[in-house]
């Protein structure tokens, strides 16, 4: 199939049974889906502990999902009588307003909780907003924290399921299903793809997530920064060292031979909240040296594809005519965050006190 083929392939249609998922009974409870596979997984907290057969699972999920999501009536009652609650510490729109919808879908009730809003703002240590959600009944946690290892934390004190939303500079793991989703959907099996990663990638837990999922898929992944937004794994000899898990991703810090020939160029936001100073001279100058164009663009092979995780600081890590232009599957990112969001808590869905005699998976 050529890459302008493959592009035309529909989300959510590969050829599984998407029957599961019965349609809701007003007068009773329905069977539970029968043909998506329950992960036996309690917490999702980086990518690096997901196997290649895993992932194929959580995609196999996600198909049936976006058949739910296709219907004229979104809701299925999967999740019945299930509390997630979304604890939010930092800014965002589409992850929370994704796993909200996604557990809304499976008739979950959904309970948001953002930090301005919370005891957090009165000083409330995590741990004790957490223990409070516990006490409530939260089967799974969602959250978003500043610091990187909030989620991991949660994860080893609570019964409840945790879910990393995004913390700090360390990882973004559903964002990265999603990404390998939405590649997998355009071009089937990612192993042998071209991904060009190019941006801020030492402050973006983004490119963290998806560099341990893209490479787990057997993706031939260059990272391309320039040397002061780079992490010094990628810099110094490190990746050398025998076992390194990043040892076959290619590292460049010219964007034109970072995305030539390329079967996908995923560009990065500009983290400027988090950047310290002295990375760049001038935004003018990134966007020169690095921003993805028109005129880049034609370096990739015809028909790649053009993603980035959004917000996105158009004008600077990516042209406008680019985001929205007929390469970009930028809002297709968005509607499979939710149904790869849904996959996600249907497997964790067996009952958290049920599970807590197994903790530690
Ligand atoms: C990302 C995040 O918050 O890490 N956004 C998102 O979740 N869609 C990426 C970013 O902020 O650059």
């Amino acid at each position: 199939m050529t890459g302008a083929e493959q592009t035309k392939t529909r989300p959510g249609t590969n050829g599984q049974d998407s029957s599961m998922l019965s349609a809701p009974s007003p007068t009773g409870p329905v069977d539970p889906p029968s043909t998506a596979a329950r992960s036996g997984r309690r917490h999702v907290l980086d990518m690096d502990d997901f196997s290649r057969e895993e992932i194929l699972g959580v995609f196999q999920n996600a198909d049936a999902m976006t058949e739910v999501l296709n219907r004229d009536i979104k809701k299925v009652p999967t999740l019945r009588g299930k509390t997630v609650v979304t604890l939010f510490y930092e800014a965002s729109t589409r992850t929370r307003v994704s796993f909200e919808q996604a557990g809304k879908v499976l008739s979950a009730d959904v309970i948001n909780v953002s930090a301005s809003s919370s005891s957090a703002n009165k000083g409330e240590s995590l741990y004790n907003t957490a223990l409070t959600l516990q006490a409530m009944n939260a089967d799974i946690i969602v959250i978003r924290h500043g610091h990187s290892g909030a989620p991991h934390f949660l994860a080893r004190h609570l019964d409840s399921c945790v879910i990393n939303a995004g913390d700090g500079t360390h990882a973004h793991p559903t964002q990265a299903l999603l990404d390998l989703y939405t590649i997998h959907n355009h071009l089937g099996d990612i192993d042998g793809i071209k991904v060009a990663i190019v941006g801020d990638a030492l402050y973006s837990r983004v490119a963290r997530s998806n560099l341990w999922g893209l490479t787990t898929m057997g993706a031939q992944v260059t990272l391309c920064a320039p040397p002061t937004l780079m992490p010094v794994d990628f810099l110094d000899g490190r990746r050398s060292e025998e076992g390194h898990p990043f040892a076959s991703v290619r590292v460049e810090s010219n964007v034109e031979r970072a995305i030539e020939d390329a079967d996908v160029v995923m560009v990065l936001r500009l983290q400027l909240e988090r950047q310290h100073a002295g990375h760049l001279p001038t935004l003018r100058e990134y966007s020169r040296m690095y921003g993805i164009n028109e005129r880049r663009l034609v370096l990739a092979k015809p028909g790649a594809l053009v993603m980035h995780p959004g917000p996105m600081n158009e004008g600077v890590e990516i042209d406008p005519e680019v985001a929205h232009g007929a390469r970009s599957v930028i809002e297709e990112q968005v509607s499979n965050g939710v149904a790869i969001r849904m996959a996600l808590l249907y497997g964790m869905a067996t009952p958290a006190r049920q599970n807590a005699a197994t903790r530690g998976g």
